[in-house]
């Protein structure tokens, strides 16, 4: 991609070292890995951008689907629209959103998150995944409103197939496989994810021929794996709404290399490691892009991880002033 050079200035600055951005609302906090060594910064780097849980609301609609017009102000798309502008200045190679793009999966709200994301759609680079949020009814989870209004590129879909696992290719070097493990559950706010026998099949191979290649795999979905010990008011609810195979996806990780592993689901941010056949597996969550909280873990944000062949080499982290 050629970008090695800013990357690497990018980095020198160091983890801690804050800025200022745009009109003073944003902040680049530091790495939430190491920095990389020398042969790393020497290396073509892939600058993949991570948001997840937008949660657009059409908030005239509510209340709908088990929520108030008030739950609606627990997300601010000024807030999303800010990081998404954040992530176009940083002039990133991808963009990835990790699920839950909707409130309620209501078709007004699939058009607002497929205006937000249109610039990176229009350019190709944009690779979306639905999240429980988005098959939140049997409606919309009946017709695919995900897929054709979404996904799996922001432009949606006119002649519906088969999408997930996606692999989309970063670089010669980068390669990530999207997964969806959002399922329709009645009541969907006591609903597992699900990703299946089959995708975790189809990924496994996807994985595999990718590192016989020579490329690093990155694994994404909506769901966590895991919920690492810390805990915060909303894993209550979370803890309702796992990934049902979870264990599969981890044993995935630990038999074939995964660079990492990226998802949402949760609105607080966190890095925690899973076994891998020769490394750890970062497994990383974006938290929320839109969420109203001050609470530093939950502040809403947008990753940039930095990737080549040798893996995940450092991740940094924009994150979004107080409104
Ligand atoms: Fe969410
Ligand atoms: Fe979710």
């Amino acid at each position: 991609m050629g970008r090695s050079g800013a990357a690497a200035r990018r980095r020198a600055r160091g983890p801690g070292r804050r800025r200022r951005r745009g009109d003073g609302a944003w902040s680049a906090t530091g790495a939430l890995l190491p920095s990389a060594d020398r042969s790393a910064r020497e290396a073509p780097i892939v600058r993949l951008g991570h948001i997840s849980d937008l949660h657009i609301a059409d908030r005239a609609r509510y209340p709908r689907n088990g929520f108030t017009a008030r739950d609606c102000e627990r997300h601010s798309p000024r807030i999303a629209r800010k990081l998404l502008a954040a992530l176009r200045e940083e002039k990133v190679d991808h963009l990835l959103v990790t699920g839950d793009l909707t409130f309620s999966g209501e078709p007004s709200e699939f058009v607002r998150a497929a205006e937000l994301l249109a610039p990176f759609a229009r350019e190709g680079k944009l690779t979306v995944l639905p999240g429980n949020h988005d098959v939140w009814t049997h409606e919309a989870a009946g017709t695919f409103r995900f897929l054709r209004a979404l996904g799996p590129d922001g432009k949606g879909m006119r002649k519906l197939h088969a999408v997930y696992p996606l692999r989309v290719e970063l670089s010669p070097e980068v390669v990530l496989v999207a997964l969806d493990s959002a399922r329709y559950g009645e009541p969907p706010q006591e609903s597992p994810g699900w990703v299946g026998s089959e995708q975790l099949a189809q990924a496994r191979e996807l994985a595999r021929e990718a590192n016989q290649a020579g490329q690093a795999v990155v694994l994404a979905l909506h769901h966590h794996l895991v919920i690492p010990p810390e805990r915060v008011p909303s894993d209550a609810k979370l803890a309702r709404m796992p990934l049902y195979d979870a264990d599969k996806v981890v044993r995935l990780c630990a038999e074939v290399p995964v660079a990492a592993v990226l998802h949402g689901h949760r609105h607080a941010a966190f890095r925690v490691e899973i076994p891998g056949p020769a490394r750890p597996t970062p497994v990383i969550c974006a938290g929320s892009g839109s969420r109203v909280h001050d609470e530093p873990a939950r502040r809403p944000r947008a990753l940039i991880h930095s990737l080549d062949k040798g893996g995940l080499r450092a991740t940094d982290t924009l994150v979004a002033g107080s409104e």
